[in-house]
């Protein structure tokens, strides 16, 4: 927390700082324009210096300059141009007076101040106005000629441009002090435009007006200047006197023609930009300030000329001190400002960089802690990490024991296996032997091989998984190899009716492997293939090569039951019994893929469930890929003439029709499924003398075999394919058909937890594989005796006795009666149950039930229910419920009824038997 608050304020300081930097730059400059009607002559580029120098002691103001080049047009435009920009303030030399006046007048009406410069405006609307009397500038000439014309005299008048007020009250200045002066008149005006080629060209044409001209008065010097140059060329033209105005210093100017003699005199004529920004400054700064600022005016002749020019030399050489003065103020300014910026930049730096310090050391701290904490953290780690490295040390010790005990003891089972099939192959050969031993020794044999190929494949795959064999692989040939394969499967697939066929259309004849462990694959494999493919399917053995011809792909297709898409993934995963768990261990296709990829090749399946199963086995051809280590290079042993006949031929029982009745007279009859043929077989053979029987391979099978032949007791097997034996138990107690019939689960897993299944499913009583036959067949016969007494108690009950379990009684005739009194007991509170719903829930006509229950039972429906009601009744009297409680129970509508139907039937009312129940 404190870091952030420390992050807010140093960004207010860099904001303060910056602002502050910035603060001068950002408050807005006044802003001066000025608007020149002509900028190209030397009198109007003075009078702009004139305007700079003194603006340069004012720094924040800005200055805007137009320059129209003597168009009016162009000025107006400019000065609309300046309003846009938001001036304070406009300075105007008006090119002509009337079309500027308009202009000119909207900007003084829009309260911007305007000084008028040199020429005017007609209107006189303005703030003020800086220049020369030019009216008094006329009147000094008439006068100065009047002093040098002492005889009758001629005179020319030069103008400016007409509409100019410079050029028109210069004039009227003239002409009015001329009246005062009798021995001058004025010979001709003409019009010079306040340019020298203008004047030239004017003269040239009106040439004639200039014999005898005593004196010409140009209104600036640059006409005068092109008087006496047009005078100079034509002979006829002469004049004693030239006067110009204006007055200006320098080359060129009219100052040095009156000093080389060129021209007689000039009149002062002051630019007055310096008085201009004066004024205009002390307009902007609310100062005090003359409307009418008029400059001085003088004439200059050969008595002063050289005077006035060196005054203007040395007031130049004072200026351009001064501009160098200026200079250097501005370096200074410069040096200031970029010093100031420095110091800034610094003050900030210093700033953050205490800041940035503060920062650091909070963070110092609040990394040490966490530091500390994480130190700490990692100690525990350590720790745990450790203690984990012990357990998993102690479990892979465990495991590593467990590993090697599971490897001893598989290899403890061989010696007795071995020990009980070789004896009972020598047994079963022997002459004379009765058919039924010589069936049960092949049973033995059959599963005593079954057992021992179990705990080779377990010994297999524990030396693949953990003592990492290398492989001994030899060139064989792969055809004949094959074909051996396939051969030694034939006896079963003929039984089977499944064809099996081998190709192979690729040009391999010599593949590299270890022919014993390839077996294996392959009889995995194809066993599987046969197992789950039905009569009269196929099984195509196909190879092929790859795209690059380096690896042979052998493939197994059947087009038997497929595998589903759940346990396709896990098919070749060790002890997996997702898939056919019923049909075995789990081990083979972990053991094929491990012999494969031993092979540097690959095993897939892809499978389509009842449409087939498709493994294909991807092996490098040639013996490239294996090391010398796994070659095999001793002289190859041919292999037997049969191979593994006694797998393939003692590992399939025989094919039975699973679904039997065996039915031999007796009085009870057991419904025995298992998916085991064996285990159905050996059953049967040890239950048929005493028990009527039915198999089923399956708990859907069982499950109709059940409802239509009532069985006196079940024997079912849990793991079966499809529903389990549980599922049997749970349907078939929850159906009133079947409920009472007793059930024994046979399973080969002795755990508690499904031992507790088996019960809540309601067995009746769970046996453990393998089991002792004596212990089934008494557990049978005890359930099947006590539900007979039951049934014995409740006919007594009844007082029906016509009907016995003795043998006349049949399995159907018994079902029936069963199911009716399910029905009756279920429904005996009900006051309004009829015949007719009993019927119909028993799926037949009245009639026949009526019919059935007369003959079974010598009564009628009603009767029987009746009689159930009151026998019911007697049992809740004596559990001390009270005459309503039961009233309701057994289904009678009112009390007053039950009363009088129990006393008709047993000789007293209800309330008397409750106090004597010995009575009845
Ligand atoms: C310059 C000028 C000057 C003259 C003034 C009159 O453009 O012609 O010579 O005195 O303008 O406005």
């Amino acid at each position: 927390m404190p870091t952030k608050k420390l992050w807010i304020l140093c960004i207010l300081i860099s904001f303060i700082s910056l602002s502050g930097c910035h603060k001068k730059s950002s408050s807005k400059k006044l802003r001066i324009a000025f608007s020149q009607c002509i900028g190209s002559d030397a009198w109007r580029e003075t009078m702009l210096k004139e305007m700079k120098r003194e603006l340069s002691f004012h720094p924040h103001i800005e200055f805007l300059y137009t320059d129209a080049g003597g168009d009016n047009q162009k000025q107006i435009e400019q000065v609309r141009e300046f309003l846009k920009q938001d001036i304070d303030l406009l300075i105007i030399s008006p090119n002509e007076a009337e079309p500027l006046t308009p202009i000119v007048d909207s900007v003084f009406r829009q309260n911007i101040p305007v000084i008028v410069t040199d020429r005017k405006t007609s209107s006189g609307l303005y703030n003020a106005y800086v220049g020369a009397d030019n009216h008094a500038i006329g009147a000094l000439a008439a006068q100065y000629l009047s002093n040098h014309l002492q005889v009758p005299s001629k005179i020319v008048l030069v103008t400016g441009l007409p509409g100019t007020s410079a050029s028109v009250e210069r004039e009227k200045g003239f002409r009015e002090a001329v009246k005062e002066y009798p021995h001058l008149q004025i010979k001709k005006t003409i019009s010079g435009q306040w340019l020298k080629t203008s004047t030239i060209g004017e003269i040239q044409a009106n040439i004639s007006d200039f014999q005898n001209v005593d004196a010409i008065f140009a209104f600036n010097d640059q006409m005068a200047m092109g008087a006496i140059q047009s005078l100079k060329t034509n002979p006829k033209a002469s004049s004693q006197l030239i006067v110009g105005v204006d007055a200006l210093p320098g080359g060129g100017n009219g100052l040095e023609e009156i000093l080389n003699g060129q021209m007689t005199a000039s009149l002062l004529y002051p630019t007055g930009g310096a008085e201009s920004i004066k004024t205009a400054l002390a307009i902007l700064y609310k100062q005090s300030y003359q409307r009418e600022n008029l400059l001085n005016t003088a004439v200059v002749d050969k008595t002063n000329a050289s005077l006035l020019n060196l005054q203007y030399q040395k007031i130049d050489d004072q200026q351009n001190d001064i501009d160098r003065q200026q200079q250097l103020l501005d370096d200074q300014q410069r040096i200031y400002n970029s010093q100031k910026t420095t110091l800034n930049v610094l003050i900030v730096s210093l700033v953050l960089a205490v800041v940035f310090g503060g920062i650091a050391i909070i963070a110092l701290k609040s990394n040490w802690e966490k530091n500390k904490h994480l130190e700490l953290q990692n100690n525990e780690i350590v720790q745990q990490q450790n203690q984990l490295i012990q357990m998993s040390n102690q479990i892979k010790e465990s495991s590593d024991a467990r590993s090697n005990f599971f490897t001893n003891i598989s290899h403890e089972f061989k010696t007795p296996l071995t020990l009980i099939i070789t004896p009972l192959e020598d047994l079963m050969y022997q002459d004379g032997l009765p058919k039924e031993t010589v069936h049960q020794m092949e049973r033995m044999k059959r599963n005593a091989e079954k057992l021992l190929k179990l705990v080779n494949e377990l010994i297999d795959i524990q030396r693949f998984s953990k003592e990492k064999l290398s492989l001994q692989a030899s060139p064989h040939d792969l055809n004949k190899f094959m074909s051996r394969i396939v051969q030694s499967f034939k006896p079963l697939s003929i039984k089977k009716k499944i064809a099996i066929t081998y190709s192979n259309p690729t040009s391999v004849q010599l593949l590299w492997f270890d022919s014993n462990l390839m077996e294996k694959v392959f009889d995995n494999i194809i066993s599987n293939a046969l197992k789950f493919t039905d009569k009269h399917g196929r099984i195509d053995i196909r190879t092929e090569l790859n795209q690059f011809g380096d690896h042979l792909l052998i493939r197994i297709i059947d087009n038997g039951k497929g595998i589903s898409r759940e346990h396709i993934d896990h098919i070749f995963d060790p002890f997996y019994q997702g898939v056919r768990s019923h049909e075995g261990s789990g081990i083979g296709l972990a053991l094929a893929k491990e012999i494969v990829t031993m092979h540097h090749g690959q095993i897939t399946v892809s499978s389509k469930e009842n449409e087939g199963t498709s493994f294909t086995l991807r092996l490098p051809v040639g013996d490239q890929h294996l090391t010398d280590e796994e070659k095999d290079l001793s002289p190859l042993p041919m292999p037997a003439e049969v191979l593994k006949s006694n797998i393939i031929l003692g590992d399939e029982p025989p094919e039975i029709d699973r679904c039997l009745v065996i039915h031999k007279g007796h009085v009870h009859s057991i419904l025995v499924v298992d998916d085991h043929f064996d285990i159905l077989d050996l059953l049967v053979e040890k239950l048929q003398d005493h028990y009527n029987l039915y198999t089923a391979p399956n708990a859907e099978q069982a499950m109709k075999i059940a409802l239509k032949s009532v069985p006196d007791l079940i024997i079912t097997d849990v793991m079966m394919p499809g529903k389990s034996g549980f599922d049997l138990v749970k349907t078939l107690k929850a159906d009133t058909r079947t409920s009472h019939v007793p059930i024994i689960v046979l399973s080969a897993i002795d755990s508690e937890e499904n031992k507790l299944e088996g019960a809540r499913a309601r067995a009746d009583a769970y046996i453990t594989k393998p089991f002792h036959l004596e212990r089934l067949l008494a557990t049978a016969a005890n359930l099947i005796k006590s539900r007979e007494d039951l049934k014995g108690r409740y006919q007594s009950e009844i007082n029906i006795t016509n009907i016995t379990s003795d043998k006349t009684t049949s399995d159907i005739d018994r079902a029936f009666l069963n199911n009716l009194s399910a029905i009756v007991e279920t429904h005996l509170a009900n006051p309004k149950l009829t015949v007719e719903d009993i019927a119909e829930q028993m799926n037949i006509s009245r009639i026949q039930l009526y019919r059935r229950v007369k003959s079974l039972l010598d009564c009628g429906v009603n009767d029987y229910i009746l009689t159930r009601r009151l026998k019911k009744a007697k049992h809740l009297i004596m559990e001390g419920y009270n005459i309503n409680e039961i009233t309701d129970k057994v289904g009678f509508a009112s009390s007053t009824y039950f009363a009088t139907a129990f006393k008709k039937a047993y000789g007293m009312s209800p309330t008397s038997f409750k106090k004597n129940p010995g009575g009845v």
